[in-house]
């Protein structure tokens, strides 16, 4: 018998079929979904590559059973811009040059929205750079991603940043 599992994926709701209960979120949103924005690095939890939210939660998704997801409100790289507004997070990594090869950087942008959004960013570089450990590059644009995350959260609104309005 085929499980299916119901989502809220970047805003939509879905209703997806799993033919095995072993497929983690990660390989459901690339292969099944085509949401290939979402990358695998190391598909072991090592890189960060795979970053989404899950229920505005970080997670890495090459960790994620996709059946554990059931009911879930899923956000993807696919969906933080509206359009070409780009979400403020995206316009601070091209803007600082947060971004090399680009391999990482879905994953990147993705665990600095979650970081924000917890309150945890602060306006400590230090801070930041803990709170991104988890997300590697191999091209070495930390500056870069460090002064965007420090830029996009200043610019956002306190309700995105983990503050009482
Ligand atoms: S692909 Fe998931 S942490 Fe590396
Ligand atoms: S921009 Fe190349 S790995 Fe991060």
């Amino acid at each position: 018998m085929e499980l299916s599992i119901t989502l809220t994926l970047n805003g939509a709701m879905r209703t997806v079929g799993i033919d095995d209960p072993r497929i983690t979120l990660l390989d459901l949103l690339r292969e099944r979904l085509d949401l290939t924005g979402t990358k695998k690095g190391c598909d072991r939890g090592q890189c960060g590559a795979c970053t989404v939210l899950v229920n505005g939660r970080r997670v890495n998704s090459c960790l994620t059973l996709a059946l554990s997801c059931d009911g879930a409100e899923i956000v993807s790289i696919e969906g933080l811009a509206h359009g070409d507004h780009l979400h403020p997070v995206q316009a601070a990594f091209i803007e600082h040059d947060g971004l090399q090869c680009g391999f990482c950087t879905p994953g990147q942008i993705m665990s600095a929205v979650g970081l924000i959004a917890e309150g945890h960013a602060g306006t400590d570089a230090e801070r930041i750079r803990e709170g991104m450990s988890g997300n590697l590059c191999r091209c070495g644009s930390y500056t870069g991603i460090t002064d965007a995350v420090l830029d996009a959260q200043a610019r956002m609104a306190p309700q995105n940043r983990g503050e009482a309005a």
